[in-house]
């Protein structure tokens, strides 16, 4: 028997949770043995069992092996079905298998996938970045990661500064300068877990707290950072969403200095059809996003304003147009820019997003009804598509707050609990997103199974 140890910080008893979990972990197990077969085999064969390392984070003893996915449904090999509000942790926000997508790609890969040369696609894929966020000129990489260390690259070029500032918490990508944390005296560190770090991160970037313009202004007086990256409202540490008149104290001080600044939509994408840019109206020097705009298809952009281009193709000695740091050879490929249009023309349109906002709205209110009801010192926060519950009773200020509203054992059993029951949310913290294939029923399907395991738990 574990003993009853009550945690009053979560609301949860240790001990009933340890217990849970192991009963969920046995059942996890027992129903999915094509899968365990798989994930021994692949063993032999691929790093941790799996194509990728992020795959051995699902809360299961092995990851589920993915049959199919159309819309807002997975299917694994096992034949059990999933609700679906992971997503591809937003790389699939289009729903899965779009079928303007899947004809567009189709045809495109008939007609040649990437040839280094542009194709009409790429004309208007820029066009329509530009409707929906305001920034005239746009290039395109193959990852949100490249469109935020290409934006980077440019800044430096741009200012001659060295270092970049980040908000504590952030998670931009497998960008080096990012993997800087906030230390309790106010210095910078590395941030936990960071693999072959190349340089101390205090050497290439400052990194202040979310919502704190006092510290922010602070770091940018000594005029020696190129540009602050920032999601305009966390997403990786929870969601983090901005106090009011933050934004505007953002952009007032980082034009004071002389800083740019590159706004990070790839999660925030989910705030409505120009993600939170277009949505509150903010004016980024440039912007990156990826994952979502190419329906599954990899593909990242970053927007530039007139006078960041001009700039740019006005230095000299900056090589854009060979291996001068900025580029990708499959880059800007036909194909991605196939997916792009299709995506944005046909499936995450503005009505969609109408749509996916009501949707998210349902999933944030069924979460927080369901909390109100186990009364657990929790709460669940929106953003547009998105919604995320996390264990404190009010919304985290900032990346260190919300750092310390996480708890990977209750995760665990949360995630653990939903998958046994047919529903996915991201195993990255809880986070949970609609599609436009996404139905109330999806979502209600989430609310039951999250009502149930707080019925268990609390
Ligand atoms: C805000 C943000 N920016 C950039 C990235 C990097 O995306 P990718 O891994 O597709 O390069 C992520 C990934 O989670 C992200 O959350």
């Amino acid at each position: 028997m574990t003993p009853e140890v009550l945690d009053a910080g979560v609301g949860v008893d240790r001990g009933r949770l340890a217990a849970l979990t192991a009963r969920e972990a046995e059942a996890f197990a027992a129903a999915r043995p094509r899968s365990r077969a798989l994930a021994e085999r692949a063993r032999g064969s691929l790093l941790g069992g799996v194509p990728m390392t992020w795959m051995m984070r699902w809360a299961g003893p092995h990851p589920v092996f993915l049959a199919e996915a159309h819309g807002a449904r997975v299917v694994d090999v096992d034949g059990l079905e999933y609700v679906d509000l992971c997503l591809g942790d937003t790389g699939a926000m289009a729903g899965h298998a779009p079928e303007p997508v899947v004809r567009a790609v189709a045809a495109r890969a008939a007609a040649g996938i990437t040839a280094m040369l542009p194709t009409e696609d790429a004309a208007w894929a820029g066009e329509e970045l530009r409707r929906r966020f305001g920034l005239p000129l746009w290039q395109f990489t193959l990852s949100a990661t490249d469109a935020n260390r290409f934006a980077i690259r440019v800044c430096r070029a741009l200012t001659g500064r060295p270092k970049i500032l980040v908000f504590n918490g952030c998670y931009h990508g497998t960008v080096d300068e990012t993997f800087a944390t906030l230390r309790d005296d106010g210095s910078v560190g590395l941030r936990p877990g960071n693999v072959g770090p190349p340089v101390d991160p205090a050497l290439t970037t400052k990194v202040v707290e979310f919502n704190d313009l006092d510290a922010l202004g602070a770091a940018l007086v000594p005029g020696d950072v190129a540009c602050v990256l920032a999601e305009p409202a966390l997403t990786n540490i929870g969601i983090v969403l901005p106090d009011e008149g933050f934004h505007e104290g953002l952009r007032k001080l980082t034009r004071r200095t002389g800083t740019l600044l590159v706004i990070d939509e790839t999660h925030t994408f989910s705030a409505g059809p120009g993600g939170y840019t277009g949505a509150h109206g903010l004016k980024p020097d440039l912007l990156t996003i990826g994952k979502a705009i190419g329906g599954g298809v990899p593909v990242g952009a970053f927007g530039l304003t007139e006078e960041v281009a001009r700039r740019a193709l006005a230095q000299e000695d900056a090589d854009y147009e060979d291996v001068g740091g900025v580029g990708g050879t499959l880059a800007g490929n036909a194909l991605s820019l196939a997916a792009v249009r299709a995506t944005l023309g046909e499936v995450l349109t503005d009505e969609a997003f109408a749509r996916m906002t009501a949707l998210g709205d349902r999933l944030a209110d069924g979460v927080a009804g369901a909390i109100a009801i186990a009364d657990v010192p929790w709460h669940v926060t929106r953003l547009g598509a998105r919604a995320e519950y996390r264990f404190s009773p009010s919304p985290p200020r900032n990346g260190g707050e919300s750092a310390a509203a996480g708890d990977e054992e209750l995760e665990r059993f949360l995630h653990l609990y939903a998958l046994n029951r047919g529903v996915l949310i991201t195993p990255f913290h809880n986070m949970a997103l609609v599609s436009p294939a996404t139905a109330e029923a999806d979502v209600d399907r989430h609310t039951e199974v999250f009502a149930a395991a707080l019925g268990e738990l609390a």
